[in-house]
């Protein structure tokens, strides 16, 4: 099948490529882009596990075409830690306050709630659960999803007092 040409920024990287017009773009970034972290669950757009941000919006990966993706800019889980590998307050609050089991689901409920976090920055836990439910996980009953969620609310809340203080 012809190949079409696209440019993205992927984690900050520009990336040029030639895809199928019918590359999903979990597959462009998994396959292509050894992108590993989103992960594959169901691929009709229900689980959440390949979720990403694309130019600034939560993106189920499996509901685009790598083509629709031309210009934009994408952060996937392997861009959430600092260059000098300091994890990012989810990350450490999924470890502190045992997020995850299997982990599958780990990246894409990061993914959202990272954005979940920049569109609201103290939410209840309702509004956590409101905000990823659309990421599913089948093991750990979400009580500690939301305690790791909040507890990476306090801490960027924190940080941001004590910067403007
Ligand atoms: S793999 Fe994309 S939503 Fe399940
Ligand atoms: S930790 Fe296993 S699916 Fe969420």
């Amino acid at each position: 099948m012809a190949k079409t040409p696209v440019k993205m920024k992927i984690n900050g990287r520009e990336v040029e490529a030639l895809v199928e017009p019918r590359t999903l773009l979990i597959h462009f970034l998994r396959e292509e882009q050894l992108l590993t972290g989103a992960h594959i669950g169901c691929e009709t757009s229900h689980c959440g596990a390949c979720t990403v941000d694309l130019d600034g919006k939560t993106v189920k990966s499996c509901t685009v075409f790598a083509v629709q993706a031309e210009g934009s800019e994408i952060t996937t889980v392997e861009g959430m830690a600092a260059a000098d590998g300091t994890l990012h307050p989810l990350q450490e609050g999924f470890a502190a306050m045992h997020g995850l089991q299997c982990g599958f689901c780990t990246p894409g409920m990061l993914m959202r709630a990272q954005r979940l976090l920049q569109e609201n920055p103290n939410p209840s836990d309702e509004e956590i659960r409101m905000g990823i439910s659309g990421n599913i996980c089948r093991c750990t009953g979400y009580q500690n999803i939301v305690k790791a969620i909040r507890y990476a609310a306090d801490k960027l809340n924190n940080s941001e007092r004590e910067a403007a203080e």
